[in-house]
Order: C-alpha cells, then structure tokens, then sequence
C-alpha cells in the first residue's frame, strides 16, 4: 500500500470539503437569525391584531341586549384561519370566539402576554380594568414552515456550489502548480549523461530553494562524476606506457633466460602484465563511454562496422562466429566507433563465457535488433540484473575483469538504447542472449537515465 499522496488532490479535496463546510455553518447561522428575527416579526404581529380586534370585540359584548354568552364571529367568506382568538372573562367564560377558534388550544384562564403551548404561540390583552380578555393564537407550524422555507432557499444553491468549487479549486491548484510540475519533468529527465542545473521560470516562491539545492546538488554530481571519469581516463592512459615497457622488457628477459624456472616464472608475470594492461585499456573505454555521448550527428550505416568487428575476431577464432546480416543498411545515430566498443565487448564476452564447441551467433535485423547468442550455463536471474555494474562476474573459471558489460550498458544508454540480457537466450534451454535495437538510438532518448 503507497502512502504517498497528490498534493494537488489533497487541497482540492479538503479545500472544497472546507468551503462546504463553512457555507452549511453559514445556512445555519442564517437559519437561526433568520428564525429569531420571523419570530419578532410574526409576535409583533400577534400583538397587533390582538389590539386591533379587542375594540371592537368589546364594543360588540356589550351592545348585545342581553347576554347570551358564547358567540362565534360570522366568516364573510369560507377560508383557513391562520390567526384564531377568544374573547373570554376573568373567570375563562368563552364571550366571543373567531369561526375556527378551538378553545381547547388555550388556557383554562385568559392570560396577558406570551404564552406557548406545544401547538401554538398564544398572546392574551385585557380590557376594561382586565374584566374582558381577548387571546389570539397562531399554529407554530406556520412559523416552522417558514423557517424550513427560508433555510431551503439558503440551502438550494449549495447543490450548484460544491460541483462548481470543486471543479475551480481543482483548476486553480493545476494552473498554480503548473510550473511545479514542469520542475519535477524537468528533474526526472535529468540522468548521468545530462546533469546541467534545472531552469523552471515563474516557480512558486516557496519552491525556489528547492530548485536552488536541486541545482546545487546537480552541480556537485557533475563535478565529481567528472572528477572520476577522468581520473579512471587519465589513470588507465599513464599506465598505458610504464606497461608496455615493463612488458617488452620481460619478453626480453625471458628470450635471455637459460634458466627453465626463471622462463616460467618470466611466463607467469608477463599474463598477471598482459591481464593489467587488458584492464587499463577496457578502463579507458568505461570511462569514454560513461563521460561523452554515443550518438553522431549524422546518421550512418552500421552493417560495415559490425562485419569488420566479426572479420577481426574470425582471424583470432576462426569458424566461431555465425554472421546473419540484413538485407540493407541500417542507419543510426549511433556513433560509429561507439558501436564497435560495445559490439566488441558482446563478442569478446560471447567467445569468452560461452560453450567451447558451439558457435557464437551474431545477427542484426532488417528493422536494427542486434542480438549476440552463445551456448553455455544458464547464469542465474539475481546475478543477471547486475552483470552491467562494474566489476561484476557471475563465474569465476573465465578471465575477465567484469567491465565488459558496463561499457555496453553506459554506450547503450547514452544513445537511449535499451540493452537486454537473457540467460537461457530466448528459443534455447541454455546460454546467453545480449539483444538491443540500434534502430533506435535517439538524441532525445540519450539524456535519459
Ligand atoms: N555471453 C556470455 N555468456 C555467459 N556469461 C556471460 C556472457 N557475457 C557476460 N557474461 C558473464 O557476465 C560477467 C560480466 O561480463 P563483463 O563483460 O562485464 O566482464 P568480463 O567479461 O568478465 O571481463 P571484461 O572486463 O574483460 O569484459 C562475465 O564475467 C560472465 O560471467
Ligand atoms: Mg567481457
């Protein structure tokens, strides 16, 4: 499971679950203002129409000739009352009532003022020295409907909104991080052939002392691979002379020598001589191929270039090599001498580490597959992934220095070549396959790691 996690999601997730948030805490609080100021609104006009109607309502009590208690008020037309009232006297006898009043929603005595009831919101005023009282009612559903009305209309355009900031927020994080992204392009692009420093414009400023540590840091690698690259170049060239005198001096001392043991032993030093003078050289090679590009300008045919490797090594083994060539040409970018580095140290490897009796297969394609087959035991998959390190051998019975590999991986690589090993080759139970496509050698691809 990855713990890693987008930083353009993250914000874009949390921001829009923020602002959504924030508006629901807004409809809320507004719900809550809203509800207290309709509450005003709604008793002021309780208590306004409990004034205006205990006039008349008095008046009418008492120019009835003779009391005859309860009255309900004539409806002029048929409709729903939300306000209802009851005109009673201080002991609770019902004087007067609107047509829908129901006496049950009030008290058993009138009372002045607010009141609240779990059904109704009452307001009660007195009259005549408080011997009539008038009380008018008013359903609190009618109060509830509003609020839940109003909150609604609130609520309403958070449908629209949260898509909306979603898809805003989303944007405004991918235009702001734009530049940021070039950035890590620009790093992940960046390998051992192209470590100059990374130039982003109009970076966020908190990303600038990242790019200027990166820079840094790239400047330091430059430098000290360089350092390396021409200490292992310059190293290997000196030794070249001192070598070769050392060499041609014992060939001479053992010409001289009488002695069998001293000859043998003249023999003995001259191979451990020969084995360093074979490593200096292949030093020189790794340390070319890993410093300078392997591409040309122009492209050029390889096909010649791979026959005079194979010819050089038919003089030396002759009946070894079984030579497959295209129809035509293959044209690449791949720098000639280059090639017959890499080309060579596939055969030399193949003659090499390969089975004895069996041929070494050379072939290159129509469409540029180079592939270098020999028979042999089959090296094992863990040692496979890093025969193309330096130094490194998966058998000990041949000779070798276990650079070979390394200097066609670096040449590969800095022609954007993929080189690809396989042991047993592909078609066979045993053996080794180095396949790579020259066709394919690219200056795009060259900087790549
Ligand atoms: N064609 C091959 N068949 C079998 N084993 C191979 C083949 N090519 C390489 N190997 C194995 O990979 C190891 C590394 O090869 P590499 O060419 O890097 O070094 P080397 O051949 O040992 O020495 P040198 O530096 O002289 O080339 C070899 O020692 C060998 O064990
Ligand atoms: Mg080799």
């Amino acid at each position: 499971m990855t713990t890693k996690t987008s930083l353009q999601k993250t914000l874009g997730t949390w921001l829009t679950i923020g602002v959504t948030l924030l508006w629901l805490l807004g409809v809320v609080a507004s719900g809550v203002v809203a509800r207290h100021e309709m509450n005003e609104v709604f008793d002021s006009a309780l208590e306004e129409t409990a004034q205006r109607i205990l006039p008349l309502a008095v008046t009418d009590i008492l120019n009835r000739e003779n009391d005859t208690g309860n009255q309900r008020a004539l409806a002029l037309k048929e409709h729903d009352e939300y306000l209802t009232y009851l005109v009673r006297d201080a002991s609770g006898k019902l004087l007067l009532q609107s047509h829908d009043a129901d006496p049950r929603v009030f008290g058993a005595k009138p009372r002045q003022g607010f009141s609240e009831t779990p059904t109704h919101r009452i307001y009660g005023e007195g009259a005549i020295s408080d011997t009539l009282y008038i009380e008018v009612a008013e359903p609190l559903d009618h109060r509830r409907e509003a609020v839940l009305e109003t909150s609604l209309a609130l609520l309403t355009p958070l449908i629209f909104l949260i898509p909306i900031s979603l898809v805003g927020v989303r944007w405004v994080i991918k235009r702001s991080l734009r530049q940021v992204v070039l950035f890590q392009q620009s790093i992940e692009t960046r390998g051992g052939s192209d470590l100059s420093s990374v130039a982003v414009d109009h970076l966020p400023e908190e990303f600038e002392p990242i790019m200027v540590s990166v820079n840094r840091l790239l400047e330091r690698l430059r430098r000290a691979l360089e350092a390396e690259r021409s200490f292992t170049a310059n190293s290997a060239h000196e030794l070249r002379t001192p070598l070769a005198t050392a060499l041609a001096k014992l060939q001479r001392l053992k010409a001289e020598a009488q002695d069998v043991l001293i000859k043998s032993r003249a023999g003995e030093i001259e191979e451990s001589l020969r084995t360093l003078s074979r490593l200096s050289e292949k030093l020189l090679e790794l340390a070319k191929a890993e410093g300078g590009s392997a591409l040309s300008e122009q492209p050029s045919d390889l096909v010649p270039i791979l026959q005079m490797v194979v010819s050089d090594y038919e003089h030396k083994a002759p009946g070894q090599i079984a030579l497959k060539l295209p129809n035509d040409g293959i044209s690449s970018l791949l720098d000639p001498d280059a090639f017959a580095i890499l080309v060579r140290n596939l055969i030399e490897n193949a003659l090499r580490h390969g089975a004895d009796e069996k041929p070494v297969h050379v072939s290159l394609s129509d469409d540029g597959v180079l592939r270098v087959v020999n028979s042999g035991d089959i090296v094992a998959p863990d040692k496979l992934a890093l025969l193309c390190n330096r130094f490194v051998r998966s058998s000990t019975k041949t000779v070798g220095s276990g650079v070979g590999l390394a200097i066609a991986e670096a040449i590969a690589s800095g022609a954007g070549i993929v080189l690809n090993l396989r042991s047993p080759a592909s078609g066979q139970n045993d053996g080794f396959e180095a396949e790579l496509n020259i066709a394919l050698a690219d200056t795009a691809r060259g900087a790549l790691p």
